[in-house]
């Protein structure tokens, strides 16, 4: 059975959303509720892993036995998902993480009708890819990315699992307000080998699925 399979196995886990500043008062962000992330860990702990889940701000309560990291922008998470990697054996990066970021979050608040040119052009800047940065350094971990798609599901997995150097690649179709928040998910796993369809699934269940393909690749 699937029960301490994770014994003595290091796992992290990105999850959940960055926010990345625009003022003291004002932020950029996505949807994501953190429950694809937050469940995986769970999954990983009870299976008997040592689990590092780094996440963005969630309304969700540590799974019992994780360490939680809690970061905010793509900076801090980069930052803590660096130190978490070296000793990881599994590495899933659940988290959607802003591609930009605000190229300077004002010190003080920007008033409307003071501060309306800063207000009506937030100049952006790229963020580190976190995935694509430590895929490239990956040694003997399994690592294993997300794509969330609106298009092309597979085609643009396919590109992310390569430019990433991901070990394979959880693909969501996020039309309709899919994948994001939800209990509920319906995934595509993409690898070298081609690609596998998954059934509508709890993400408490499918978190299991992710980490039984995870253990397959596990060096
Ligand atoms: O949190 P939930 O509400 O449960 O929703 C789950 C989810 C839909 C957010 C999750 O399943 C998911 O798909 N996460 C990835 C979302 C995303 O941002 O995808 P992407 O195609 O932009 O990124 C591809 C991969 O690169 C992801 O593994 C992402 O974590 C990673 N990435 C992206 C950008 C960046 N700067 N750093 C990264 O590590």
């Amino acid at each position: 059975g699937m029960s301490r399979d994770l014994e003595g196995r290091h796992v992290m886990v990105t999850a959940g959303p960055t926010v990345e500043p625009i003022d003291p008062v004002r932020y950029l962000t996505n949807h994501s509720s953190g429950k694809t992330g937050y469940a995986i860990a769970r999954a990983a702990s009870l299976r008997g892993a040592d689990v590092t889940l780094i996440s963005g701000p969630v309304p969700l309560p540590a799974p019992e036995g994780v360490r939680l990291v809690p970061v905010r922008t793509a900076l801090d998470m980069m930052a803590a998902a660096e130190a978490a990697f070296r000793d990881a054996d599994i590495a899933v990066f659940a988290a959607a993480v802003a591609d930009m970021r605000p190229k300077k979050a004002a010190e003080h608040k920007l008033k409307k009708g003071v501060a309306d040119a800063e207000l009506g052009t937030i100049e952006l800047v790229e963020n580190p890819d976190i995935l694509a940065t430590l895929g490239a350094r990956k040694e003997h971990q399994v690592v294993v990315g997300y794509a969330a798609e609106t298009h092309d599901v597979v085609g643009n997995a396919q590109k992310k699992l390569l430019a990433k150097n991901a070990d394979f690649v959880v693909a969501n179709d996020v039309r309709e307000g899919r994948a994001f928040g939800a209990d509920v998910n319906e995934v595509l796993f993409v690898d070298a080998e081609g690609v596998e369809e998954l059934p509508l699934m709890t993400k408490e269940r499918l978190a299991d699925a992710v980490l039984n393909k995870a253990l397959q690749y596990l060096r």
